[in-house]
């Protein structure tokens, strides 16, 4: 399909969304000044595409409801004017960090959005696969922030609050951040987030933020070894949610927010990610590079690393690590 075919479709859409009447194939073909054979095309592409379009002789065609997909044709008016950057949406994919970083290294701007509907190879941290079938939120941001790569990791703290916040606005369900940036609710994770840069020995190039929500997908689907330690939105509000809203919730947040995050502004994320942490004042275990560490989680720097208090007092601090909950007497 060619951009230009595209961009009439997309405008074709819009036409029929602000009317709540029908719309004859002529105001269609005069506004888009195309034939009206070509309107016809765009409406066969558009019910391709899920979209309910009812044509009544006569008098044109109707919009009768939209598919509940992560179309870009849906994501798109859910974002402000200004929002820069591409949204991309694939049937499947292996991976969207991957489609990502590739289209950042072709130059995609930054605010790209590339999303699937399921993902074959889907990636989490520490080259653990991702489980990603249909029904979730599988997505990855392109960011180009102009910074040192010293305050990269601010990225992951804002990202884990605004994904967190946007979750709980969306679901109505209180949510918790387990270091770094997983995502959890009622003691259950439902989203992670991989971070991938590409960056020069001092200075980020390209981030790609990858998002995996365990939207409108039923537990019964999660493979065994993530069944009690996960859940999914629908399990827990017991109906599906607005993925659409989420998506264009965090992109917003992005789009609106990101440069705050390298001014003083920064403070009242790092607090808001304090505030809603599931493990500070809490003991862990944090397994890095095969070494076990027990202690109780104290804090987050500001470069994101956490602070841990060991049982003889001394403090230590962790740039990476997976961490899991303790029982006090365990
Ligand atoms: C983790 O908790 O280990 C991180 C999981 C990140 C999964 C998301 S889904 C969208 C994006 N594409 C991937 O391959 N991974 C991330």
């Amino acid at each position: 399909m060619t951009d230009l075919f595209n961009e009439k479709k997309v405008k074709g859409l819009s036409i029929l969304r602000a009317s709540t009447s029908s719309v004859s194939g002529e105001d269609i073909s005069r506004e888009l000044n195309v034939s009206r054979a070509a309107v016809w095309k765009y409406i066969e592409a558009l019910r391709k595409d899920g979209y309910k379009i009812e044509g009544i002789s006569n008098q044109g065609y109707l919009l009768k409801g939209s598919p509940d997909e992560l179309l870009s044709t849906e994501i798109r008016p859910r974002l402000p004017d200004a929002y820069k950057g591409e949204i991309y949406f694939h049937e499947e994919l292996e991976s969207t960090n991957d489609e990502a970083r590739r289209l950042a290294q072709e130059g995609a701007p930054s605010g790209t959005l590339v999303i699937a509907k399921s993902q074959k190879g889907g990636r989490g941290r520490r080259g653990r696969a991702w489980q990603s079938p249909v029904g979730g939120i599988w997505f990855s941001v392109i960011l180009r922030p102009d910074i040192p790569l010293l305050l990269a990791p601010r990225v992951s703290v804002f990202t884990a609050v605004i994904v967190a916040e946007s979750i709980s606005l969306a679901t109505g369900l209180k949510t918790a951040i387990k270091w770094p940036n997983d995502i959890f609710t009622n003691d259950k994770k439902i989203c992670g987030i991989l971070i991938e840069l590409s960056a020069e020995l001092d200075r980020v190039g390209h981030m790609v933020i990858g998002i995996g929500i365990n939207a409108n997908i039923s537990g019964a689907e999660l493979t065994d070894d993530v069944k009690g330690i996960a859940t999914t939105l629908m399990d827990e509000m017991g109906k599906k949610i607005d993925r659409k809203a989420l998506v264009a919730s965090i992109a917003t947040r992005y789009f609106l927010e990101l440069e705050k995050v390298f001014t003083d502004k920064y403070q009242e994320y790092l607090e808001s990610w304090r505030k809603n942490s599931l493990i500070l004042g809490r003991v862990v275990s944090i397994e890095e590079s095969g070494k076990e560490t027990i202690g109780e989680a104290l804090d987050i720097e500001e470069n994101g690393a956490l602070i841990v208090r060991l049982s003889d007092g001394r403090k230590k601090v962790f740039h990476s690590g997976d961490v899991s909950l303790k029982l006090r007497d365990s």
